[in-house]
């Protein structure tokens, strides 16, 4: 039993039948589709086609949008909990669901206009297309406002040049949002968003970063060169690009952190089962103070990130009708729950033993899965700048 079955904390945290349909929906999709699939993809790092389409068609693609953009017009709770149900079974799905519903559709449905919604949201929230997020360059990733590729006006578009790096789902994506420079002199309030379509002269892929972990997520560089970009398409006004990076960034981190909570549940149930199994010195593994202590320090920071989660997702909820930032939730969630996800993965290897370390288990999956959960959507350490500089009034 977990706190999320038996919340009483008082009416916000009580799940409505809505959450507890789409959690399962989510649960027996995982098990059923994912599961056996999973190791596979892992192995070979090809993307998992069928199994994304499948979850776009049960609505797992644009969860929070209106059904009037294609989504399944949820809220931010039913997000969560369907992005912790996948990613416990696979991180890698999570990744391009996370990626999909709370950066791309997120973005689109915020800051996009009446037209951009009908043409780019529809398909991408209903999971008829897929979209990538793209900040990163080679020379800037956690300094994102610090980039080099660069939109110049011409006529009634941009052309765009440069090389952005590290785009999860590029190699597979029909739309990305991407931010660049057209004003370098301002430096971070230079920066403008675009909506890029893949399929056009100028863009290309580099090649596909070859992953420790979440293998079956797709991740590249990409190139422009030349690449002419309607003006219609920018999303925002020149020079906004950076708040709407961040603010939908705060959004991402949200579902990253369900992602950890996934994987490090995942990681502890293994832990649980093996150490009520194995043997050691004429007793159950679990029976030893040092299994029973790693259990303890799982479970119990299993349930502060989830509450954390919870706490985050209802912040986002209120900025709904309020507009009010949700910045330091969002970011303590992700800070604490990526740890968490750390931690479990390691306590897991080492419960199991040899065995957590072999491939016949996936284990040693969630161990590398959990890493990237500390670095991408901001690293642990920009976390903490966050919440330092949020608490110290600074900035
Ligand atoms: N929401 C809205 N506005 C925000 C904001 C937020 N969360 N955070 C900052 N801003 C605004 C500030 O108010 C400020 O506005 P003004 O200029 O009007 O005053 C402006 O942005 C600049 O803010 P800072 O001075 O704080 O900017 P900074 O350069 O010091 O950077 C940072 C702040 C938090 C370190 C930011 O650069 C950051 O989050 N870095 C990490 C980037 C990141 O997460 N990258 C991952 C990319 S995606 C990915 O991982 C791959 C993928 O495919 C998923």
């Amino acid at each position: 039993m977990t706190i999320a079955d038996t919340a009483s904390a008082g009416p916000s945290l009580t799940l409505t039948p809505e959450h507890e349909m789409i959690r399962q929906t989510a649960r027996d999709f995982a098990r059923n589709e994912i599961a056996p699939v999973a190791a596979h993809f892992d192995e070979t790092g090809d993307f998992p086609y069928e199994t994304i389409k499948m979850m776009g068609q049960l609505g797992l693609m644009g969860i929070e949008i209106p059904e009037a953009y294609g989504g399944a017009g949820l809220d931010t709770m039913a997000y969560v909990l369907a992005m912790e149900e996948i990613s416990k079974v696979d991180a890698a799905h999570g990744t391009v669901m996370s990626v999909n519903n709370s950066l791309v559709c997120h973005g689109l449905l915020k800051f996009g206009a009446e037209a951009q919604k009908r043409k780019y949201l529809v398909p991408v929230a209903s999971g008829e297309k897929i979209g990538a997020y793209s900040l990163t360059e080679p020379m800037s990733g956690s300094d994102a406002g610090n980039m080099r590729s660069r939109a110049v006006r011409s006529g009634d578009g941009y052309v765009i040049d440069g090389r952005k790096s590290w785009v999860t789902s590029a190699p597979v994506a029909d739309i990305i949002l991407l931010f660049t420079m057209t004003s370098p002199e301002k430096k971070h309030k230079g920066i403008t968003a675009f909506i890029v379509e893949t399929d056009r002269p100028g863009f290309s892929r580099g090649k596909k970063e070859p992953k420790l972990g979440i293998r079956a997520s797709a991740t590249s560089e990409i190139v422009f060169e030349n690449y002419c970009c309607p003006a219609e398409n920018r999303l925002g006004e020149e020079g906004e690009g950076f708040k709407i990076a961040m603010t939908v960034l705060d959004a991402g981190r949200i579902g990253i952190a369900a992602q950890a909570l996934g994987i490090a549940e995942a990681a502890y149930e293994a832990s649980v089962e093996y150490a009520k199994q194995r043997e050691a010195f004429g007793q159950k593994i679990g029976e030893f103070q040092g299994t029973g202590f790693k259990i303890a320090d799982m479970k119990t920071r299993i349930e502060a990130s989830r509450l954390l989660i919870y706490s985050a997702a209802l912040a986002k909820e209120r900025s709904k009708a309020t507009g009010e930032r949700y910045t330091l939730e969002s970011a303590i969630a992700k800070l604490y729950a990526s740890e968490t996800a750390m931690f479990c993965a390691h306590a897991a290897v080492q419960i199991h033993g040899g065995m957590g370390y072999s491939k016949e288990l996936p284990v040693e999956r969630y161990f590398r899965d959990a890493k990237i959960t500390e670095i991408y959507e901001g690293t642990s350490e920009i976390q903490r700048m966050v919440i330092a500089r949020s608490e110290l009034g600074l900035r």
